[in-house]
């Protein structure tokens, strides 16, 4: 397969060899959790949430737009969040664990996202970054989690996802990061490929149904901004 420089620079910094001076799997032994800790630093995924919020349009909503990261692990993305400048922040996810991480100063709840523990029409941006290809039921509990969130979110509000696509990208990640000496080399790989092998029901699930995803979205959202590159799509909705 050809690839473009910017993929194979992005394949190189994949392969890497990782030193990660801190221990963060030693507080989770959950294999995805502690997998999840290792493959990337906080700084590593503060910068990317960063990127992508400001690519998706983030720079231009209002500093004191009320927000919810659903699905927020660590709160990686709450940190991103706070560091463009927005003040009302939440987070919600089901891992009192990762949850346990966060240190901001964002109000975190842990509940499950196919019941939001918020009033009706109380907030103004719903994000997900990587927390929809974890439910386990689709379409149901994709259905369920889009209603709560149409429920949840004023009329003028969006919501913001970015989850795992089926790209040739992707395809080639998880080739590499099949191979056992790529796996022994680089830490990255390692967490990566252990990640994948801990949640590969929902993961394949998700990953093999890109239509029905989308007709489900489009069906609680109207797209504002919508794409598919390097592994992900990346939607940004109005609730219908
Ligand atoms: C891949 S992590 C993404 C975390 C965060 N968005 C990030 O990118 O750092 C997926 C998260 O979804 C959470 N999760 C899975 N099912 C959930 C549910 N039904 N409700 C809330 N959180 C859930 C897991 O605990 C995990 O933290």
């Amino acid at each position: 397969m050809a690839l473009c420089p910017r993929e194979s620079q992005l394949i190189k910094r994949m392969s890497e060899t990782q030193i990660n001076t801190e221990p963060p799997q030693a507080l989770s032994h959950d294999p995805w959790e502690s997998a999840y800790l290792r493959f990337e630093t906080p700084e590593e995924e503060i910068g990317k949430f960063i990127g992508r919020l400001n690519r998706l349009g983030a720079a231009q909503w209002p500093r004191d737009t009320e927000i919810v990261e659903l699905f927020c692990g660590r709160g990686n993305g709450l940190i991103a969040l706070e560091r463009l400048g927005f003040t009302r922040l939440e987070g919600v996810d089901l891992s009192p664990r990762l949850i346990a991480e966060y240190r901001g100063p964002a109000k975190c709840i842990v509940a499950d996202c196919r019941k939001l523990p918020f009033e009706a029409r109380s907030k103004d941006v719903l994000i997900v970054q990587g927390g929809l290809h974890h439910l386990p039921n689709l379409p149901p509990d994709l259905e369920q989690t889009f209603e709560e969130m149409q429920r949840v979110l004023r009329k003028d509000g969006r919501v913001l996802f970015v989850e795992p696509w089926r790209t040739p990208f992707l395809d080639f990640i998880h080739f590499v990061s099949g191979i056992p000496m790529i796996r022994r080399l680089s830490d990255k790989m390692d967490a990566f490929a252990t990640m994948v092998e801990n949640e590969l029901r929902t993961y394949k699930r998700w990953l093999n149904q890109p239509e029905l995803i989308r007709k489900v979205a489009h069906h609680h959202f109207v797209p504002v901004r919508e794409s598919i590159a390097w592994g992900k799509w990346n939607f940004v909705g109005m609730p219908r």
